[in-house]
């Protein structure tokens, strides 16, 4: 695993929405380029890109159409070049979004793949032997070519799903092929010269879409997980340092194929809408939230990956609800309190570090139906568009917030009680901190059924930090012995430790050595 994993924090940039350098109402890399130090200073040192590549856009680029070309609305491949050379000049790095599972519709091997005469792209889908026959479980594109058969979907229907065998290929279905065939391998290092193509060129690594749904019929991940075990000797031999960040939200099972870092999800097995994305977060002040069995599942997966990579808690994506959402003023900062002081890679969305809200009641743009509310311009300061895009407001990309209180970064760097400042103190403190730092171990101490508070001690090369969280709006206790030695951080006031039980105010977060 590189060495620049152990303090990274990401920053997500959805591209359409980040800075419009030439005024065409969407998203550049010129952009990225200039913000770049607004993003340092935040003290993020690693960037992950949405897909920017061709694509009709049917999905907001997760339908690529060409894996090694720009989309030219966001530049040239040359300006994306530019964007790893600006970012390495500031020490920072760069994943891109690699999209193995699906392609667009428009990708000429799905052309050619549709072409009823046999050819190079005929197994690069998996594709049924008759236009009646659908895949079991999955949707299908069916009538729409001159070959006979139903192609599987992955996501949309304009996304046919690419070809890496099934787990046990049913031996009465012969259209299902197996890992080890011709078909699937080619899609395999197909996918690799992708790989090597954007690696060479500059970029760090990689954020794997869809990550644990490329065999198919695979239930327990065996046939994915060893799939990417080849991936894994491939950059093993041609790029040891590349990063590797997977979309699977099951970090027992993507570790073992090699990634260095898996997401907890908004979907699947983690509880983590239990934080912040249901009715009663557990970081709402009301404080009626349960945090039980989002740490239970947390330590299971700790356990099983035995710290051989990183479970990565993002403050949000491009498919969830803003944090703002549900949350709103110090809850927001007690929420960034948990997620810098956790184990893993924190990634930050785009906006979250502001508490940019979501768009309610927008209209979906690019298949991003709900998710369209979380994808809103970046408002970075007071002046047109928020200084997003000088671009007439009609020409955006996805319409603003159009609250006249929206969060801007001007207004917000500009006050130290901000929610940017409070995201810019924990970065400094956890970057500054071994026990808090990705590696540093977690042991929890008090995470209760329906009670408050959260507490877990970090550890690392002798540090211990004693971490408290008390989102709900009354004062909690819980029996611990510590002595609090200095803190390294609090908010909302002083936890005080006596006989064995420790009290910490209403509202409040602190990290202390013990
Ligand atoms: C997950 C991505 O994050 C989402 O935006 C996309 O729609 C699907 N995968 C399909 O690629």
């Amino acid at each position: 695993m590189s060495k620049w994993l152990d303090n990274a924090v990401f920053y997500e940039i959805y591209p359409q929405s980040f800075n419009d350098t030439n005024a065409d109402g969407i998203g550049d890399f010129q952009g990225i380029i200039e913000k770049l130090d607004y993003i340092k200073e935040l003290g993020c040192n690693a960037i992950w890109i949405n897909p920017c590549f061709l694509s009709p856009f049917g999905d907001a680029g997760y339908d690529v159409a060409d894996y090694c070309r720009v989309a030219p609305r966001y530049g040239t491949n040359e300006d994306l070049k530019r964007v790893f050379e600006e970012a390495h000049k500031r020490d920072m790095h760069v994943l891109l979004d690699l999209v193995p599972g699906h392609t667009s519709v428009e990708h000429p091997w799905f052309k050619e793949s549709m072409k009823a005469d046999r050819n190079e792209f005929t197994d690069r889908y998996v594709w049924t032997n008759n236009v009646w026959e659908a895949p079991e479980g999955m949707g299908s594109l069916r009538g729409i070519s001159e070959r006979d058969g139903a192609c599987a979907i992955n996501f949309f229907s304009n996304q046919p799903a690419l070809n890496y065998g099934f787990y046990q290929p049913d031996p009465e279905k012969p259209w299902q092929q197996s890992f080890d065939d011709e078909g699937p391998q080619a899609t395999l290092a197909a996918m690799e010269d992708v790989m090597r193509f954007w690696l060479n060129m500059g970029c760090d690594g990689f954020r794997v879409d869809m990550a644990g749904s490329l065999v198919k019929n695979d239930q327990e991940g065996k046939g994915t997980i060893r799939l990417w075990q080849q991936v894994r000797k491939f950059l093993d031999a041609e790029f040891p340092d590349a990063a590797m960040v997977s979309e699977w939200g099951e970090p027992d099972k993507s570790l073992q194929g090699g990634f260095h870092m898996d997401f907890l999800l908004h979907f699947g097995p983690s509880h983590y809408n239990d934080l912040f994305r249901c009715d009663e977060p557990f970081f709402s002040k009301r404080g009626k939230g349960d945090i039980s069995e989002f740490v239970e599942t947390y330590k299971t997966n700790y356990n099983k990956t035995a710290q051989k990579g990183l479970i990565c808690i993002p403050s949000g994506n491009h498919d969830m609800d803003r944090l703002a959402r549900r949350l709103q003023g110090d809850e927001l900062k007690i929420a960034f309190a948990f997620l810098l002081s956790m184990p893993g890679a924190p990634f930050i969305y785009y906006g979250d570090e502001i508490g940019m809200r979501y768009v309610e009641g927008l209209k979906s743009v690019e298949g991003g139906y709900n998710r369209t509310g979380s994808r809103s311009p970046m408002q970075w300061d007071d002046s047109t568009n928020a200084g997003f895009s000088s671009a007439p407001a009609s020409d955006l990309y996805i319409t603003m917030d159009p609250g006249k209180d929206r969060p801007t970064a001007k207004a917000q760097m500009a006050d130290p009680d901000s929610l940017y400042h409070e995201v810019k103190k924990l970065i400094q403190i956890r970057q500054s901190s071994k026990a808090l730092l990705s590696r540093g171990t977690i042991e929890f101490v008090y995470a209760e059924k329906n009670q408050y508070p959260l507490a877990y001690v970090r550890e690392a090369e002798g540090e211990k930090v004693l971490v408290i969280i008390n989102p709900s709006d009354k004062e909690q206790s819980f029996p611990y012995s510590a002595e609090l030695k200095d803190a390294l951080y609090t908010i909302g006031g002083k936890a005080e430790s006596k006989d064995g039980t420790i009290t910490i105010p209403a509202q409040s977060a602190g990290f202390y050595h013990i």
